[in-house]
């Protein structure tokens, strides 16, 4: 016959075993050790025992309840590893399935036309810099020989920012040409960066947008001229637009950080926007030859060092190459825009791509 001891501790451990989750293995404990449990019970009624029962029975009574105390341990940790084990099965997740298609994004045209740069200026030995948004004016016009006086400087074209870095005021920059500077004092010549990113100027209409985007690129070394500039930007336009012999006119005109400048255009038709051919001219960047006045405020010997740089507008040549007509829903976050004209991101640029034989 069993003692009503060992019937408990067999119960119990019945119970316990019996337990499919932490809460029915808690109710087990408290049926047994809880306040009102049968072992609380039991070590109640030894108050009323002879002391040398006290002695057989307490010792008894201490040895199941640590029995059981371990059975419920062990089984609480088994319990609980089970369930972590199985929320990781459930939740197991395949890193290597594509997205499903109506969760993928689209990448921006914007970011889409900068990688184009990137990936085509790289192949001719540029790396991508980049230069702050809040500028100074020292970066943003002075070390780029940009008089007191000229317009660019004018409240009413530029934002201004409270405050000072080094002394100079502070604006938004109104062109990536901070970034020759910046090339030119951080690095040491030879050098070829291109630099996309945002610029700002006072101007809100259908074709141009308080804040928009440029790509800048300098290159200096030894006896760089006029030259290669014009090489380097005719096999640039041709490539970006994918027309092998995309007509391009390069046009005498005024930048006060390059001598000679140039505008540079390329062959289009104005009346079906077809762009390669129709015998009208499209400006659509500024270049020119680095002045030594720039490149000397920068720590760059003139007479020993030559550069070329030029500057393009990203929206604009992106609106030419994938046939965009207005500039605002660049910057209006419309899903529906960004459907038709985003790009998949699991296709990302190739240097071929665009590229006529
Ligand atoms: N910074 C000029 C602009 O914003 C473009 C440019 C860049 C011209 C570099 C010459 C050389 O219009």
């Amino acid at each position: 016959m069993m003692t009503d001891l060992e019937t408990l501790q067999a119960e119990t451990e019945a119970a316990i075993a019996a337990s499919t989750t932490p809460r029915e293995l808690d109710a087990v404990r408290v049926g047994i050790m809880g306040k009102s449990g049968r072992l609380t019970a039991m070590l109640k009624e030894l108050g009323r025992a002879t002391p040398d029962e006290r002695r057989e029975r307490g010792a008894a009574l201490n040895r199941v309840r640590d029995v059981i105390t371990g059975a419920l341990d062990l089984r609480r940790v088994g319990l609980e590893t089970a369930a972590l084990d199985s929320r990781l099965a459930a939740e197991r997740i395949d890193v290597t399935l594509p997205p499903p298609p109506e969760q993928s994004g689209l990448i921006h045209p914007i970011s889409r036309t900068m990688e184009e740069m990137a990936a085509i200026f790289g192949a001719m030995g540029f790396s991508v810099g980049e230069g702050p948004d809040v500028e100074t004016t020292w970066h943003n016009f002075s070390a780029l020989n940009i008089p007191a006086h000229h317009p660019a400087r004018a409240e009413m074209d530029t934002f201004y920012l409270p405050g000072t870095r080094n002394g100079h005021p502070l604006v938004l920059r109104t062109h990536t040409s901070n970034v020759q500077i910046i090339s030119m004092l951080q690095g040491e010549p030879p050098l070829r960066v291109i630099a996309p990113g945002r610029t700002y100027r006072a101007d809100h209409d259908a074709t141009h947008s308080p804040m928009f985007h440029q790509c800048e690129g300098i290159a200096i070394d030894r006896g760089l001229t006029l030259g290669h500039l014009k090489g380097c930007l005719i096999d640039f336009l041709r490539a970006f637009f994918g027309i092998s012999n995309l007509p391009v006119r390069f046009r005498a005109s005024y930048f006060p950080f390059t001598e000679p400048s140039m505008e540079v255009d390329i062959g289009w038709n104005r009346k079906t926007g077809e762009l390669g051919g129709g015998g009208d001219w499209l400006e659509i960047l500024g270049s020119g030859m680095v002045h030594p006045r720039v490149l000397a405020n920068c720590g760059v010997d003139p007479r020993e060092w030559q550069g070329f740089a030029f500057g393009m507008g990203v929206e604009r040549v992106a609106m030419l190459k994938y046939g965009m007509s207005d500039l605002r829903p660049f910057y209006e976050s419309d899903a529906r825009w960004l459907r038709h004209y985003g790009f998949n991101p699991l296709a990302p640029v190739a240097l071929h791509e665009g590229v006529a034989p």
